[in-house]
């Protein structure tokens, strides 16, 4: 029988400890953890089940695609993650918040300390200049910088010369960039970008995409985009795909 004396036992356990610790160092932390997700809603057909018990979980620092056909349940499912709509079944955890359980202001004050969110359609304000919509969530929170702040966002990403212009004078690419920068102002530990370049030309959806991919690296923002383009979805971490509201493996 082999039998190890004190020494290499003693050393089986430090490499062991060693491996585990190094282990822990890349198993990375959940951000999002999305379990048994069903959403269904009131339509002229009768109740419609728009997502079937969906579950997925997106890691800290990672960028997750969500792509799938048109009407598969990608904007919804976006918005029950950011905590802008409530599933009918399941249960969210983002950024340690039980979300699913919480009112509407108690979410509310979780999206606007640590959620941006960039909308399929921008939803610029119409009647506020480049700047002043970029500035409006930190005015929210009472933010004494906002404008510098703003001005910095806006130059980072090229846009210093368009801060009076309103959202129709600005191309569309423009548009979405100053969406990006309102959502990206206050810093957020998770960013849910639906179509970021959608509509958009070759030229202006490079721009937006690396655009996400710079913020991603530069603050360790997780970002999770609804695209339609593959090239993009491909080039994140990790890609999930919707089917008429299912998930596919
Ligand atoms: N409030 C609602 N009432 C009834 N049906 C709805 C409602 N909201 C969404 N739907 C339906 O749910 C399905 C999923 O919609 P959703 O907007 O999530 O799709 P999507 O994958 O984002 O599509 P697209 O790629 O066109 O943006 C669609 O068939 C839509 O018609
Ligand atoms: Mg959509």
């Amino acid at each position: 029988m082999l039998i190890a004396s004190e020494a290499e036992v003693a050393v089986a356990i430090t490499v062991s400890k060693i491996a585990t610790k190094n282990q822990e160092r890349f198993v990375k932390e959940s951000i999002l953890e999305v379990q048994n997700i069903t959403k269904e809603v009131n339509s002229p057909e009768g109740v419609l089940t728009i997502l079937k018990d969906i579950n997925l979980t997106i890691n800290t620092g990672d960028v997750t695609s969500i792509v799938g056909p048109s009407g598969s349940g990608k904007t919804t499912l976006l918005a029950i993650m950011a905590g802008l709509d409530l599933p009918s079944r399941g249960r969210i955890k983002l950024i340690g918040h039980e979300i699913t359980t919480m009112n509407e202001d108690k979410r509310a004050q979780v999206r606007s300390n640590d959620v941006g969110f960039v909308f399929q359609s921008f939803h610029l304000l119409p009647r506020l200049s480049a700047l002043d919509n970029v500035m409006l969530p930190l005015e929210i929170l009472g933010d004494k910088n906002a404008k510098n702040k703003s001005m910095e966002a806006l130059s980072q990403i090229g846009l210093e010369k368009r801060v009076k212009h309103l959202p129709n004078q600005l191309s569309g690419g423009e548009k979405q960039r100053v969406a990006i920068a309102r959502a990206m102002v206050k810093q957020p530990k998770i960013l849910f970008a639906d179509e970021p370049t959608g509509n958009l030309d070759k030229a202006s959806t490079e721009i937006i995409s690396d655009l996400l991919f710079s913020i991603n690296h530069a603050y360790q923002t997780t970002i999770v985009i609804v695209t339609h383009d593959l090239l993009l979805a491909q080039n994140c971490q990790t890609m999930h795909e919707l089917d008429e509201g299912s998930l596919k493996c």
